[in-house]
């Protein structure tokens, strides 16, 4: 499974890619907000498209960054779709343009219908698409058959969305069942649209596209913890986009941290005299070891 980070702060990316462990980046409005809040001086168009730029030439040429459109039709979407990629593909050739599955908010206003318009014309022109806020399978149905590259599940937002229905409060990196939860009244899963749980989404997204040779690639989102991303391989996602802070997770563990010490105690003086510099000219002294 390929790890994308969920980021646009660029000392994350920079990070992360240096250690070659990420495939790839994703950014939406809320996390270029928060990047933008970390700039030293302020932010103006120049600042922004600068600071985008230094993103994309830092992941390279083989990694793509997804980059979100602001409007909500598909004549908005289609512009501003083509004004990211022309002004920033050229950089790494890695910009992939990131559409809503479908634009209509909670005042329930407009076609549901722009979002998929946007998809299919830009995928025409051979821009990458990336098809996000996906909470169902269907959705991820329609963005595929509409020539969107990547398909992103919220599995995050849905265990949320479980968590809230059956009143359970609980803090964003709390893990969620993949199998669900039960309702104590009930005896039945709490469920959203029919799902149990975001893995679930992911789950199956992963296997209607391989039952049906859907090449459209699924990339896992809003991840919370380290378990959910060993759940997201589990279910063949080709992809899990991660936030910094997952990624720092995933690497910790309290056995390592015991082995550590355990192994660190143990070290005797002869095994660490390999690791110092050889005398040249003297007779090595001290039992030799063959
Ligand atoms: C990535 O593409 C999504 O925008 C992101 O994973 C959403 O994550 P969140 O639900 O934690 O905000």
């Amino acid at each position: 499974m390929k790890i994308f980070l969920d980021s646009a702060i660029l000392s994350e990316i920079k990070l992360a890619a240096s250690r070659e462990i990420i495939d790839g980046v994703t950014t939406n409005p809320s996390l270029i907000k928060k990047a933008a809040e970390s700039f030293a001086d302020s932010v103006d168009d120049s600042s922004m498209e600068s600071y985008i730029k230094q993103i994309l030439a830092t992941v390279g040429r083989m990694c793509p960054v997804s980059l979100e459109v602001a409007g909500l039709t598909a004549g908005e979407m289609i512009e501003q779709g083509k004004i990211l990629y022309e002004k920033f593909d050229p950089v790494a050739s890695n910009v992939v343009i990131k559409i809503p599955v479908c634009t209509i908010n909670t005042s329930g206003e407009g076609d549901p219908f722009e979002g998929i318009t946007a998809i299919s014309e830009l995928s025409d022109e051979k821009i990458p698409i990336n098809a996000t806020l996906v909470f169902t399978p269907e959705q991820a149905l329609l963005a595929a058959k509409a020539g969107a590259e990547y398909v992103s599940p919220f599995a995050g937002r849905i265990d949320d969305r479980i968590r809230r229905r059956a009143g359970i409060s609980f803090e964003k990196s709390d893990y969620f069942p993949m199998n669900g939860i039960v309702d104590d009244t009930t005896h039945e899963a709490v469920t959203d649209n029919g799902l149990v749980s975001g893995i679930e989404l992911v789950a199956r997204i992963v296997d209607m596209f391989s039952q049906y040779e859907i090449e459209t690639e699924v990339i896992a989102a809003s991840i919370r913890n380290p378990i959910q991303v060993r759940e997201c391989a589990a279910v063949g996602a080709d992809i899990a986009t991660i936030p910094n802070s997952v990624l720092a997770d995933m690497i910790m563990h309290e056995g390592t941290r015991a082995g550590i010490d355990a192994f660190t105690g143990d070290l005797v003086d002869e095994y660490i005299d390999l690791f110092k510099p050889e005398e040249t000219g003297e007779e090595p002294s001290g039992p030799q070891y063959v």
